[in-house]
């Protein structure tokens, strides 16, 4: 890892301020001045900043939850309910959910430490699409449908963005739907769904992009592939 964020990661400081330390000789590897703000920092280095040593950052780590419905997507809370966090019995680093799954909804979380990657997948920009499974009250019409794939005002400024709906199945008053958004506006589902005339009764997240829900038990998780974290970085 380049020198620079290393001492980020610690951190201190930025990273350009890192590298002003750096250039001004107020870093040390293994006891010797180091100037180069690009030195990649061995396992093992030990690396000073004036005068203080640093811990070795954090390895990254990566998880896919299931989350059941119960369970809030935050790392504490004030009302003692049970949070996902809970869940990660065997995860010692501390890790953080990337968005968050409405207490009511169960399915497909992702927690990691890498704040970058975070960022990454969270930013408005990046047109990753999230799909739910919603069982809803009642039958949709044509128009329904017509108006969820196309935006629908959830009282805020902008209508949605458009979604992909499929009608998978119809049953006793009820119909189930997979929606696909690439927005992450609060409770957006089921506000969408509201809006055309529908309660969400049951919903469910299957996949994040190309990560996908599969198997996984609900409260059980698993690690990222290496594949899955490559393709979340460079989505
Ligand atoms: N939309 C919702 O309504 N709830 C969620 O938890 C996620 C998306």
């Amino acid at each position: 890892m380049r020198l620079n964020k290393y001492i980020a990661q610690a951190g201190i400081c930025s990273r350009r301020k890192a590298d002003e330390l750096t250039k001004e000789g107020k870093v040390k590897i293994n006891g010797a001045v180091m100037k180069e703000p690009g030195y990649d920092v061995q396992d093992g280095d030990v690396v000073m900043v004036g005068g203080v040593t640093l811990e070795a950052p954090e390895q990254h780590v990566y998880y896919a939850l299931n989350k059941p419905c119960g369970y809030i997507t935050t790392t504490s809370d004030e009302k003692d309910r049970p949070t996902v966090i809970s869940l990660l019995t065997d995860v010692t680093a501390r890790v953080y959910p990337v968005g968050r799954l409405d207490g009511d909804t169960s399915g497909l979380l992702l927690l990691t430490n890498d704040g970058d990657l975070t960022y990454h997948v969270s930013h408005p920009s990046k047109k990753v699409y999230k799909t739910y499974l919603a069982l809803v009250a009642g039958y949709l019409k044509k128009d329904e449908l017509w108006a969820l794939r196309n935006g629908v005002d959830i009282g805020e400024k902008r209508p949605t963005a458009p979604a992909r709906v499929t009608i998978l199945k119809e049953k006793s008053d009820t119909t189930l739907l997979e929606i696909q958004i690439c927005e992450g506006r609060n409770r957006q589902v089921r506000r969408m769904c509201k809006a055309v005339g529908h309660t969400v009764l049951e919903l469910q997240r299957t996949a994040i992009g190309e990560i996908k829900l599969g198997r996984l038990l609900e409260g059980n998780y698993r690690k990222l592939t290496p594949r899955e974290i490559e393709y979340l970085k460079n989505c």
